[in-house]
Order: C-alpha cells, then sequence, then structure tokens
C-alpha cells in the first residue's frame, strides 16, 4: 500500500468554536495538526490577551485525552484596539497575530473594523512589534460584486495599507483568486497567504450542483475555475509563501440549510486527506510537506514539528453527518469516498 510520511503538519486558519461545538470538532484537527492559528470571532469576540488566554485553556480543557495540541491563540481588531493591546499581545507567548474582519465581511464580524485609516497606530504598533495582521480580504461594500470583493480588497485597501507601512507582517488568509495570487507573489517577504482545501477542490459550480448546496457556501465564496487554477498552481510551487490554512469553519446543520444559509465549510475531518490528494492529482506530491509543515512555522517565526505522520492512500467514506450535543455538523465531501487516510 502506498504511505506518506511527513512531518506533523499545522493549520494556520481554524475555526473552533465554543462549547459542545468546540468539543466535537477538536479531535478531527488534533488528530491531523500539532498547532492551529485560532480564529477569534466568538460571540462576543476575543478582543484582548485575558479573553485569548480564557478561550485557550476552553480549547485546553476540551482536548481529548493525551493530547500535544497548541492552540495558537488571535485577537479580533476592532475600532477600539489600541497600540496598547498591540504591545500587550507582542508581550504574550500564546498570542501570535489580529484578525482583521472588516465589519459585516462574514460570519460573527460585526464588531469587525469600519475604518481602517482610523486604525492607523494600531497598524503601526503591529508593524513596530512584528506582530502578524491576518486579513479576511474581502470589502463589504454591497455595490461590489461578490465575486469581486477580494480584487476589489486588494487595490483599495490592502496595497494603499502595504505602501503604508512596508514592513507590516500580513497573512493574507483563505485566498481565493487569480488576482490574490499575483499580488500575493510581487509583494515582499512579509506578506504570506493560506490555501483552504476547498478553494483548491472547488470550484464556485459547486454551490449550485443540480440546486443550491449549502455546504459549499463559504466567505469569501468560491470562485471560477480559473482562479481555482492560479490557486493549485500557487499550492504545489513550493514558494513559501503560500501554506495551509483550512478555514474550517462549523455550523450547526440547520443554521447552514435555512432560507438564509450561514458562511463556513467543516473541513477538518478530511482537509489534510484532501490535500493530499490535490497534491497527488497535480503530480507534486513532493511539495506537500512544505506547504502543510514547513513554510507556516517559518513565516511566524516558530520551529518545525518534531513529530511525523503517516498517510496511507485506502478508500474510506466520509460521515455524511458529525454529532455534536444538540447540533450536528455536515463535514465537507460528506458520504463521498475519499483516497487519502490516516495510517
Ligand atoms: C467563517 C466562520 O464561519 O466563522 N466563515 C467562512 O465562510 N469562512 C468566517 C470566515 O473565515 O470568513
Ligand atoms: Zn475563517
Amino acid at each position: 500500500m502506498k504511505t506518506l510520511t511527513i512531518i506533523k503538519p499545522d493549520d494556520w486558519h481554524l475555526h473552533l468554536r465554543e462549547g459542545q461545538i468546540l468539543e466535537a470538532v477538536l479531535p478531527a484537527t488534533v488528530n491531523s495538526f500539532r498547532r492551529a492559528i485560532v480564529m477569534p470571532n466568538l460571540i462576543p469576540p476575543v478582543t484582548n490577551v485575558d479573553l485569548a488566554m480564557s478561550y485557550r485553556q476552553d480549547i485546553l480543557t476540551a482536548c481529548p485525552g493525551d493530547c500535544d495540541f497548541q492552540a495558537l491563540m488571535t485577537l479580533y481588531l476592532t475600532d477600539n484596539t489600541s497600540p496598547a493591546d498591540v504591545k500587550a499581545a507582542a508581550d504574550n507567548p500564546y498570542v501570535h497575530a489580529f484578525k482583521l474582519y472588516p465589519a459585516g465581511a462574514t460570519t460573527n464580524s460585526e464588531s469587525g473594523v469600519t475604518s481602517l485609516p482610523d486604525l492607523m497606530p494600531t497598524l503601526e504598533a503591529m508593524a513596530e512589534y512584528q506582530v502578524p495582521l491576518l486579513v479576511h480580504g474581502e470589502v463589504t461594500d454591497p455595490a461590489v460584486d461578490v465575486f469581486d470583493r477580494e480584487s476589489v480588497f486588494i487595490d483599495h485597501v490592502l496595497s494603499p495599507l502595504l505602501e503604508a507601512l512596508p514592513q507590516l507582517k500580513v497573512v493574507f488568509e483563505h485566498l481565493t483568486t487569480r488576482q490574490g495570487v499575483e499580488f500575493v507573489l510581487d509583494a515582499g517577504e512579509n506578506v504570506a497567504a493560506t490555501l483552504t482545501a476547498h478553494h483548491l477542490l472547488l470550484n464556485r459550480n459547486a454551490m449550485f450542483d443540480k440546486g443550491i448546496r449549502p455546504h459549499h457556501y463559504c466567505l469569501p465564496v468560491l470562485k471560477r475555475e480559473t482562479h481555482r487554477q492560479a490557486l493549485i498552481a500557487a499550492a504545489i510551487s513550493g514558494n513559501r509563501k503560500f501554506f495551509l490554512g483550512t478555514d474550517s469553519a462549523p455550523h450547526d446543520r440547520l443554521a447552514k440549510e435555512s432560507s438564509c444559509g450561514c458562511a463556513g465549510i467543516y473541513s477538518a475531518p478530511v482537509a489534510l486527506e484532501l490535500y493530499a490528494q490535490i497534491f497527488e492529482d497535480n503530480d507534486a506530491l513532493d511539495k506537500l510537506e512544505g506547504f502543510t509543515s514547513l513554510y507556516g512555522p517559518d513565516f511566524y517565526g516558530l520551529p518545525v514539528n518534531s513529530e511525523q505522520i503517516t498517510l496511507k492512500k485506502q478508500d474510506w467514506q466520509v460521515p455524511r453527518v458529525i454529532s455534536a450535543g444538540t447540533e450536528e455538523i455536515v463535514p465537507l465531501c460528506a458520504g463521498e469516498t475519499l483516497k487519502w487516510q490516516r495510517a
């Protein structure tokens, strides 16, 4: 049987939630990933170091058995985040970044930033202390077509920001467009990007396959095939600017299967297996380990993991649903057969 042993990966963009959802989703992440950058978009959001320490403790408490998982915490940037908040984050060993949600851009982003120019002193502090800014790179102007919101964000928000603060460390999260790939390639070494398994696997047709497919709805929304091809080229290029971030975003099934279904794809149980399949399908399995396990720690200035994991090539069927106490979560590829699994 074909097997593949790599350094244990990290997930550089993950939503773990709280309570029964946290307990239900943590085992799948722990199984494949040694560390994860944990998103702060709880209700209320994780806006300061104290809240992040309390959330980190909740995650450790929910960790199964002898798990050695490390939660790398992030803080939610708001209009009120101060340079002192940045200094406190820089001084805390468990906090690794700030997350920029333009207000209204996505799930639980209501407390996000309404005016980036007004936050300049705070952003200058991030550049000074080299605390990375993780960006949800979409404008929120309803006049902008939903499929263009990433490219307009680049032109109107991110380019001017980096011109003003050329030293700012930025991770362009869940990149979805050819324009995004080109922007990251042209930018300095301080700019990197995460790529999700679902944006590498699916184009926008997947949302409308013989009907509305709410479990394929996420933000940024899936794009055209030409964009997916650009993302694959970036992922398998061996360029250290592109690394793994699942954006695994669990929601209760009923919140997605609704007349106004919410955004987010739960991919943690299948993500590593899908990345392996995508790299193999593109004759690039030799590039997988850099993408999953080396380039992320390099950008964040963290050591590479010492553990290894093995994947084996053997068909398995993804569960149709994962139960989470009184709720249930439908994973990406529910009920489908995948080719790679953990040995
Ligand atoms: C995320 C969520 O559900 O928290 N949803 C999503 O579609 N990706 C938020 C986000 O990362 O945009
Ligand atoms: Zn996310």
